[in-house]
């Protein structure tokens, strides 16, 4: 029984939009996401750190969720800036149910449990956003989702999954950091950085929280084991 991590599936089974153009190790991502995903099992569980399809509404993203509901275990969704399929909780929740996708759910102002560890988290902020009046409106709903979910998880351990990156070279998302701290993050996986992007990542212990970058071209499209019980 094992708690796994992969973010920026990028799937476009009903939309024409396919990683492969990119070349490099993209050619060929959902045989190999298909052969990474091979390892889970019924008893695992995986987190999809975001950018999962690029579907524009839940009909457009069925095909994706089919072929995510269709890896073993239990599989929660994070937000990714490319997800624009992602709408109210309840109506994720009700689509799925209505397709029969009853192994995925969402982590949307909430959080999950893999045996006593609280799995927390929501889509974060990153600098490419601006801080205009609008952005901080979102920023700030960021911070209240990311709050909400690790009081959720009261006094359990918390992983924390998000899609941006917290820190970055040159660049540290304060605030989150801060709510990371504050509520005992330990481990903070996140996605969204790819191909050169990878070398500026931030891996490792800093400041008590260790960070893991899940992007799947990152990880050759095999997902992380993050726990193991
Ligand atoms: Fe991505
Ligand atoms: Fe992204």
């Amino acid at each position: 029984m094992a708690l796994y991590a992969i973010g920026d599936t990028h799937l476009s089974f009903c939309v024409d939009k396919p990683m492969d153009v990119f070349g490099g190790n993209w050619t060929g991502y959902v045989e190999k996401l298909r052969e990474g995903f091979s390892v889970l099992t019924e008893q695992d569980t995986l987190v999809l750190c975001g950018d999962l399809s690029w579907g524009m509404s839940l009909e457009q993203a069925e095909q994706d969720f089919r072929f995510l509901h269709e890896i073993p275990g239990k599989k929660i969704f994070l937000k990714g800036n490319h997800d624009y399929w992602w709408t109210t909780a309840a109506k994720m929740e009700r689509f799925f149910a209505q397709k029969g996708f009853d192994s995925l759910s969402v982590l949307h102002n909430n959080c999950h449990f893999y045996q006593d560890v609280a799995l927390c988290g929501t889509r974060g902020w990153f600098y490419e956003e601006e801080r205009g009046e609008h952005s901080a409106k979102i920023f700030n709903r960021e911070l209240m989702r990311l709050e909400t979910s690790l009081k959720a998880a009261g006094d359990r351990e918390k992983i924390c999954f998000l899609h941006y990156p917290p820190l970055y070279h040159g660049y540290r998302c304060e605030e989150i950091i801060e709510l990371l701290k504050r509520y005992g993050v330990k481990q903070c996986c996140y996605g969204h950085l790819h191909g050169g992007s990878h070398r500026l990542a931030v891996s490792g212990v800093q400041e008590g929280v260790e960070f893991t970058l899940v992007a799947a071209d990152y990880l050759n499209f095999q997902p992380k084991k993050i726990l193991e019980f």
